[in-house]
């Protein structure tokens, strides 16, 4: 394969395995490149890149406009808060708005499910979602496969064991959508009340017991708990949430001796994590998440702008 042959990246759905392995292959060179002194190329020159992000974000709105800044694009932040959907515009009328200003590509981020794909409904340039609600996150999803295919050697084969709130996260999805197709023996691991009904974890086994659900497992990827995407009373009625689902040496002995623990961020130490879990370069591939995550987003930037250069 020589191009990506799709005008978005709107979520891992509607992505065959060669399409993965395509971007994951070109997000390898990225790694080497961040880590040299001079990080400059300029293959996106000339080309505006606008980042309109409508939830707050840390590691994913700055990795993007790290990555399209490296690459030479034109990188303008969207800021929802001076924005003018404070005084009621509609996403779309928003999205309509940018579309004129032509920009190359378009980074969005949103509380809604379906946001990204009814954005790249109306624009003239490619879409990445940067997560949709509950939907997807796909460069999520695929920085994650980056990582344990660099740790690991492989994606092929590995158990991989999902933990904590599977139903509210869009990185859970995304992670349960790709892992299968590369050949990892993905389950979920977490409380009865957020494991989604819905027939998304058809052929996923399911393990409310936390030891029982690491048992053997190559990689352990806790979640957060979303608490901003929940009711109050299943909020409420959590409980002592670190003493029954979360991470520690103690757990962690039942997962494969060279378990590999990651963690999308952010992260809530003493919660989902034990601090000095998180923090042991060993196991932990936390920071490399977030490294191979700039990588593979100037893969993502790159591969989509191909025919506007
Ligand atoms: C995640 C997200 O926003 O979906 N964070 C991220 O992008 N690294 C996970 C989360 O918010 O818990």
């Amino acid at each position: 394969m020589t191009a990506f042959p799709h005008r978005h990246l709107l979520g891992i759905e509607g992505l065959s395995a060669d399409d993965i392995r395509f971007l994951l292959d070109e997000a390898e060179q990225w790694i080497a490149f961040n880590r040299g002194r001079r990080k400059q190329d300029d293959r996106l020159a000339g080309l505006t890149q606008v980042n309109a992000f409508f939830e707050n974000s840390t590691r994913t709105l700055f990795s993007f406009e790290i990555a399209g800044k490296r690459l030479g694009a034109q990188v303008a932040n969207f800021h929802v808060a001076a924005s003018s959907v404070k005084k009621g515009e509609s996403l779309i009328d928003t999205a309509l708005t940018l579309n004129a200003m032509r920009p190359d590509i378009l980074v969005i981020r949103h509380e809604q499910d379906g946001a990204a794909r009814d954005v790249a409904a109306v624009m003239d340039c490619p879409v990445i979602n940067a997560g949709d609600g509950r939907g997807e996150h796909p460069t999520q999803a695929l920085l994650d496969a980056l990582t344990m295919r660099r740790r690991k050697g492989r994606i092929e084969g590995l158990k991989v064991a999902i933990c904590g709130d599977i139903l509210n996260s869009r990185v859970a999805r995304s992670n349960l959508k790709l892992l299968p197709m590369l050949g990892a023996e993905v389950r979920v691991v977490g409380p009865e009340m957020l494991l989604p009904k819905d027939g998304r974890l058809d052929g996923i086994p399911a393990f409310t017991d936390f030891n029982e659900g690491i048992a053997g497992a190559d990689v352990v990827m806790m979640l957060r708990i979303q608490r901003e995407r929940m009711e109050e009373a299943v909020a409420g009625s959590l409980g002592d949430f670190h003493a029954l689902y979360g991470l520690t040496w103690e757990r962690l002995r039942h997962a494969a001796p060279d378990a590999l623990v990651m963690h999308p961020g952010p992260m809530n130490r003493g919660v989902e994590i034990e601090s000095s879990v998180a923090d042991d370069p060993e196991r932990s591939a936390i920071t490399e998440q977030v490294e191979n995550g700039v990588a593979l987003r100037m893969a993502c930037l790159d591969v989509l702008t191909r025919d506007r250069r």
